[in-house]
């Protein structure tokens, strides 16, 4: 299977850290051939601060239409502090492409990268399915009186029917082909009685699984056990802000966002591929990022366009980096970004 690969470096760390993932992949090619090319696409704030434009929508129908797969570094800088060439860029790819699956694994690839005491690799193995189209980021709302004190801001949070019953019916598919035992729900449906919703949805497509375990529980006390019990975790089905929270956190139990890989997919569609880690601005230049993230995020690529060979080499030779010592100061290492891309390039390359 050939691959239309898509790249949006972005701001900040972003071109580091996506440089480095490139370089992975052409060390793929040369034993693997999993026939991908490559497009770089300029999008970012440097080209939105040049020219005023952010993602326009004949590039984001193509995006859409006839291409494969997209990467992305990091979308967010100083220079921009509304934010709106990130906001157009990157939830505008989530909403209009309709990826709706945020998928955000959580390994612990070696005991030395966790800030738990005695958890084991074996201890931490997690994934989070976070809905990507809905809830508090749709931008629903607005503000009025702006600047004066009377000033009133309203953010409005949706959810669907259609659109929590695909990610907890996604979330189920996921567990019931890996043989999980257990998928968990976090909502906050004692305070916001909307998110009855989603108890409702859960109970009814959990129960077409009766093999695998429900549990509901409240996001507060959830965050508190994925860091005091993250073995009791296997599946985690949330909404847009529960899950980006709880995804930053679960990273920091793995080694931190320097080592987090995500997949936002529509299942019908294209699938936008980024670490979970920002553009990290006091990096940015330095050579200090982790790559590994984004490395991690290639493999993910390569795993689901066919080429699970080379996506597993990519991984194996990401946990021989670390078994190694090898890697940059947020793991303990002393290797700058690229040096650490060379390594597991050069490790790939020899098969
Ligand atoms: P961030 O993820 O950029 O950084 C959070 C912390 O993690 C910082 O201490 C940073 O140094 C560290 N970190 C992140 N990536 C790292 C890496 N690869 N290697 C080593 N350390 C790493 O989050 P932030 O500081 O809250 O946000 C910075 C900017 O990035 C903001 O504009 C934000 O909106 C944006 N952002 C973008 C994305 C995205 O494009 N997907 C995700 C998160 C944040
Ligand atoms: C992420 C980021 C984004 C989000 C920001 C940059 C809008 O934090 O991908 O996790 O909140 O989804
Ligand atoms: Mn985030």
């Amino acid at each position: 299977m050939s691959t239309k690969l898509a790249v949006i470096a972005g701001d900040g760390i972003g071109p580091e850290v996506v440089r480095e993932a490139l370089k992975v992949l052409d060390a793929v090619e040369g034993v693997y051939h999993p026939q991908v090319t490559v497009e770089m696409l300029p999008y970012g704030a440097d080209h939105f601060l040049a020219t005023g434009e952010t993602l326009p929508p004949a590039e984001m129908r193509r995006l859409g239409q006839d291409v494969d797969a997209i990467l992305v570094g990091a979308l967010g800088d100083p220079r921009v502090p509304g934010n709106e060439h990130a906001r157009d860029i990157l939830l505008g790819m989530r909403f209009q492409l309709d990826l709706y699956v945020n998928e955000r694994p959580a390994r612990l690839f070696d005991a030395r990268l966790t800030p738990l005491k005695g958890k084991r690799p074996s201890d931490i193995d997690l994934m989070i399915f976070r809905e990507n189209t809905e809830g508090l980021y749709v931008a629903v709302g607005g503000t009025f009186k702006h600047g004066t004190p009377d000033e009133i801001a309203i953010a409005e949070e949706l959810n669907t029917r259609k659109g929590v019953e695909r990610i907890i019916r996604y979330a189920f598919a996921w567990a019931a082909a890996r043989g999980k035992t257990k998928v968990t729900m976090a909502d906050k449906a004692n305070a916001i009685p909307a998110h009855a919703l989603w108890r409702r949805v859960f109970e009814a497509v959990g129960s077409e699984h009766p093999e695998i375990r429900r549990e509901t529980r409240y996001i507060d006390a959830l965050a508190m056990d994925l860091v005091r019990t993250p073995e009791a975790f296997e599946v985690i089905v949330t909404g847009n802000l529960f899950g980006d929270i709880l995804s930053d956190l679960a990273s920091a139990l793995v080694g931190g966002l320097g080592l987090a890989p995500s997949a936002n997919r529509n299942p019908s569609g294209v699938t936008m591929y980024e670490p979970v880690h920002g553009s990290a601005p006091p990096l940015a230049g330095k050579d200090v990022a982790n790559p590994m993230a984004a490395i991690l995020t290639l493999a993910m690529m390569l795993t689901d366009r066919g080429a699970a060979a080379a996506g597993a080499a990519v991984e194996r030779a990401v946990r021989e980096a670390i078994a190694h010592g090898v890697g940059t100061p947020d793991v303990g290492g002393t290797l700058g970004t690229r040096a650490v891309g060379d390594w597991i390039a050069e490790r790939v390359r020899r098969g």
